[in-house]
């Protein structure tokens, strides 16, 4: 039998990714799987609305292909924006895929500003291509002049910068002033808004005068649709029509797109959840500061960075994991001293609260 060897230079880099088992993390807490707190990966604590069960218990169409036409016009409607600057994806991960697919060659670079979102070193490299970092400042702002330095050091072998804003785990809005900086670099300017229901100006202002800038949507965060699996890319016309040549012609799925109907169908409730986290996380951090050795930072997102001072943030973790509450913690090293912690319902909250302070 021929033994076949993949000829990819970054599997020794690339490790399978293994989510938390929730059965066994239950079973160790003495708590139903159900009734696990889960503020680890930004997911919507409300869910989505009631009309997307609604809409998918009656839902007769999976023997079909889906239809995009009503789903584009109505994901162009939410972002303001004409039809064709818009590209749909299997999350906004797969638009992060896409993207590098497109503009960078195997051996180019893809600038990333650490400490980030996971998925775009897990794609650049994917893709063969290299990762140039270009670190946040202390205050886990973004370094435009840093990033500068990393694209001209580059010799033009760098062609995509991700930056996300509101940002993930910064918690921290970009300026548009930074945005427009950094679209004067010769590159393709990601900016990843999947938080920005939550807080932040969106870049879509700037897209009619910049050919370079690419904006990354997600209906996991706001439209509580993170198990379906739907984001979007909204570019200028030209490059739009350049991913949609290269996007799988049946990329969402079809109860995702009905799904994500059923969520315009009931806007108001969904953004009156959304208003709900925003004041939620508020509270959230109000109460984590009342706690001593707790730092919780600034956040426009749906989750609060909190620093841990004086004990191992890992402990903590471990710590709520035994009372049901999953919470993040982080490696980068400038927030190896953080746990990231996704705002849930007021109970929810009330009880990760409760647990920290049994800890004291
Ligand atoms: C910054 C950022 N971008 C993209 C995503 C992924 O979104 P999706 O679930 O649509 O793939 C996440 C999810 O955690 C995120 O934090």
């Amino acid at each position: 039998m021929p033994l076949v060897e993949p000829s990819h230079p970054y599997l020794d880099r690339l490790e399978p990714y293994h989510p938390p088992d929730l059965d066994t993390v239950a079973q160790e807490a003495g708590v139903n799987r159900n009734d696990l707190i889960r503020l680890v990966a930004n997911e919507n604590p409300f869910g989505p609305s009631p009309l997307v069960a609604d809409t998918l218990a009656s839902f007769d169409q999976i023997q079909f292909h889906p239809d995009y036409r009503p789903l584009r016009e109505a994901v162009a409607r939410y972002a303001g924006l004409p039809l064709s600057h818009l590209v749909l994806s299997n999350g906004a991960d797969e638009m992060i895929d896409l993207l590098i697919r497109l503009f960078v060659e195997p051996g180019e670079a893809v600038v990333i500003c650490p400490p980030t979102f996971s998925m775009y070193e897990l794609y650049a490299r994917v893709n063969r291509c290299r990762v140039l970092w270009a670190p946040c400042c202390e205050d886990l702002s973004l370094d435009p002049g840093g990033i500068e330095r990393v694209v001209q050091r580059s010799d033009g072998e760098a062609r995509v910068l991700f930056v996300v804003s509101p940002g993930n785990p910064s918690g921290l809005a970009v300026p548009l002033e930074t945005i427009e900086r950094l679209l004067e670099l010769p590159l393709l300017v990601v900016v990843d808004e999947a938080y920005i229901e939550f807080g932040g100006e969106s870049a879509v202002s700037l897209l009619p005068r910049h050919d370079n800038l690419g904006i990354l949507r997600t209906f996991s965060k706001w439209a509580g649709l993170a198990g379906l699996r739907l984001g979007y890319g909204l570019l200028t016309p030209r490059l739009a029509d350049f991913v949609e040549r290269i996007r799988p012609p049946y990329n969402v799925n079809a109860a995702a797109v009905a799904a994500a109907l059923a969520t315009f169908e009931d806007l108001d409730a969904v953004q009156a959840n959304v208003a709900r986290l925003i004041e939620e996380r508020q509270r959230l951090r109000d109460l984590l500061g009342a706690i001593d050795w707790l730092e919780p930072l600034p956040s426009q997102t749906n989750f609060v960075l909190t620093r841990v001072k004086g004990r191992d943030p890992g402990s903590v973790v471990d710590h709520l994991a035994q009372s049901g509450i999953l919470v993040r913690g982080l490696s980068d090293p400038q927030v190896a001293d953080c746990v990231r912690i996704t705002v849930g319902r007021p109970e929810q909250n009330d009880a990760l609260i409760d647990a920290l302070r049994r800890m004291e």
